[in-house]
């Protein structure tokens, strides 16, 4: 007897770029519980890759040393938006990563060329292995990782409301008076939209929200819309 053919959707593949403290993280890791999909946090890879220099001897001031390790640990990220882990040469670095020492080493350590190629990399197997599709969050998934995505947001929002937003989370474990965040969130604007290698940049197809005066669950709403109607749309 002849069965009809199943044809299973294609996958979907979202890029959600935009500087820190616009929501990226909750959005994106909501929008993809929403739709079924796979998440994947790429500054989580970058932090990562910046806690292991930091425990390595390596001067993280000194890209060519940065350069020459960029290959030796091994990191794995969880694709699970309930629960999404991160660890490095097996070691589970979820909490680490976010420390201060991280944050302001970040930058400099994700603008060195042979990281962006070694974690560019890692970050396309992931995606290429989704099946059923995947929310990439980061600064450059539109304009470099995912070029072809099939939808691209660009989240923005005030840099009041960014500064805010970053206090909140770090719920007085390491919090700061709101104009140190704003000048620290602005310093590392400033390093991730002026190196040379795959800047933060909204990518010319992508589609800008501004979140400043948004609820999350309005940012979640539109994504999801936007990416049901391309869906609908191939
Ligand atoms: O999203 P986040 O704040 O955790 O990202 C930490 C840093 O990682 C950010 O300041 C720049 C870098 N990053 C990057 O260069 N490219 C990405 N796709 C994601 C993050």
């Amino acid at each position: 007897m002849e069965t009809a053919a199943r044809t299973e959707p294609a996958a979907v593949i979202v890029g959600i770029d935009g500087p820190a403290g616009t929501g990226k993280s909750s959005t994106s890791k909501a929008v993809a519980a929403k739709l079924g999909l796979r998440y994947l946090d790429t500054g989580a890879q970058y932090r990562a890759i910046t806690w292991w220099m930091l425990n390595n001897g390596i001067d993280v001031a000194d890209p060519a040393a940065v350069a020459s390790a960029a290959d030796k640990p091994s990191i794995v990220s969880g694709t699970d938006p309930a629960a999404p882990a991160i660890s490095v040469d097996g070691v589970d670095v979820s909490g680490p990563i976010r420390g201060q020492e991280v944050t302001s080493h970040v930058s400099a350590v994700s603008a060195v060329p042979e990281v962006r190629a070694r974690i560019t990399e890692l970050q396309r197997a992931i995606a290429a292995a989704a099946e059923r599709g995947i929310v990439v969050e980061g600064r450059d998934i539109g304009t470099t990782v995912l070029p072809h995505a099939d939808l691209k947001v660009f989240l923005t929002a005030s840099p009041e409301v960014r500064a805010a937003r970053r206090n909140g989370e770090l719920k007085g474990k390491e919090a700061v008076d709101l104009a140190t965040t704003q000048a620290a969130l602005a310093r590392r604007d400033a390093a991730d939209s002026g190196r040379t290698t795959a800047p933060l940049a909204k990518a010319e197809d992508a589609v800008e929200v501004d979140t400043s005066e948004l609820t999350l669950e309005q940012v979640v709403e539109c994504v999801v819309t936007l990416v049901e109607e391309r869906q609908r749309d191939r």
